[in-house]
């Protein structure tokens, strides 16, 4: 047990720290108000006055650690998603293997190879082609600890917050590596220093330091970023050593539009479909295009059953209504992402975003 002494110089510890060190700070006032709650008991005639300090104590310790909290950003329920989950891209899966997964997996080997595991890797591509879908799998095929950053939930409005933030990101992740942290969005945090006010600059120049921190015995973080605007990101960031390697994630091709068809309606009751035909039909649409497209034709069988009571199959038809019921948005990003590219002069940086954009650009699809 603590005497009175004790309990105030716990106090004024956590005072001093509140700025500095909020998560000791937090620590101590959690003492104080644990040995304040027990002094009560010893002490009657103190009861009230120290069972209020115990309470302020308590309470500020949870204000401190709800600000410190980077837990937030972890998902409570572990996802399942695997590579089994993505259609097609078995390439970029082949890559993801050798170049994270088996890092991971056989770190001696590895060194042996004068290889290292972890460092950064910048993905790119139109929406819903599977960026953050690869993300999550990854973490699962890989077995480490997994961090979902939506990026825009690392900045503040407050001066010097956006950095604390990625400070403690960091440092979070060093405690439970091996660990992959997967930037979602990345855009809003990394964008060109040049394009972006004053207080956004300041988060690119703590990722690069955090970066910069990694040295090799930290071999067990691995930085995943997404972003569908890959030119908006500071050219720092994607030099080698940061995010040095920069993956394009591409539209679905047939087969993958077959693949995710089928992902989305095997657990449907449907009549005999010809994938390979709807694969055919749905050419310029992404992956999440075809998720709706499979929603949009469960929908049709549904509503009719709930007003005749009767079940059928989903159909054929139906999923081509769908289909002619949807619109991609893949055209118009290939023209945009083109038009932004060659306005920055990245050419070079993006050569698979420009090749597929002016495939697209030619077939006037
Ligand atoms: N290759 C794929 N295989 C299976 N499903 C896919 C695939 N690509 C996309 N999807 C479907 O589309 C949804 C959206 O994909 P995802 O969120 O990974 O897109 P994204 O590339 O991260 O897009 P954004 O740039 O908008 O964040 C997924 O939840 C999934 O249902
Ligand atoms: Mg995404």
């Amino acid at each position: 047990m603590c005497n009175e002494n004790e309990i105030f110089t716990l106090v004024q510890l956590a005072q001093k720290e509140e700025n500095v060190n909020p998560k000791d700070s937090a620590k101590n006032y959690l003492l104080a108000a644990q040995a304040l709650v027990e002094a009560s008991t010893h002490h009657p005639e103190k009861e009230p006055q120290y069972l209020e300090l115990a309470q302020k104590s308590y309470l500020k310790a949870k204000q401190l650690q709800e600000k410190t909290q980077i837990n937030k950003f972890i998902p409570p329920a572990k996802n399942k998603i695997t590579f089994e989950h993505i259609g097609g891209l078995k390439q970029l899966k082949e890559e993801i293997k050798l170049k994270i997964i088996e890092p991971f997996k056989h770190p001696d080997l590895f060194q042996y190879y004068g290889k290292q595991a972890g460092g950064g890797i910048l993905m790119y591509g139109p929406p819903g082609c599977g960026k953050s879908l690869i993300a999550k799998a990854t973490a699962n095929e890989a077995g480490v600890s997994f961090i979902h950053v939506k990026s825009s939930d690392l900045k503040s409005k407050y001066v010097g917050e956006t950095e604390k933030n990625i400070a403690e990101l960091f440092a979070q992740a060093r405690e439970t590596q091996p660990t992959v942290i997967f930037f979602d969005e990345f855009d809003s945090l990394g964008s060109d220093r040049s394009d972006a006010p004053a207080h956004d600059k300041s988060a690119v120049a703590q990722l690069l330091t955090e970066m910069d921190g990694m040295d090799s015995k930290e071999q067990q973080l691995l930085l995943l970023a997404a972003t569908n605007e890959p030119w908006s990101i500071d050219p720092a960031l994607r030099r080698e050593g940061r995010f040095g390697t920069t993956l394009f994630i591409p539209p679905p091709d047939e087969e993958a539009r077959r693949d995710i068809l089928q992902i989305n309606l095997s657990h449907r009751p449907t009549e005999e479909i010809n994938y390979d035909e709807l694969a055919k039909l749905t050419a310029g649409f992404s992956g999440a295009d075809l998720k709706a497209v499979c929603e949009l034709a469960t929908e049709i069988p549904l509503k009719e059953s709930l007003h005749t009571g009767k079940r059928r199959k989903i159909s054929k038809d139906d999923l081509r209504k769908a289909i002619n019921g949807t619109r991609s948005i893949l055209k118009p990003w290939f023209s945009k992402a083109l038009q932004q590219v060659q306005k920055r002069g990245l050419e070079e940086d993006f050569t698979e975003l420009v090749q597929e954009a002016r495939k697209g650009v030619k077939m006037g699809a």
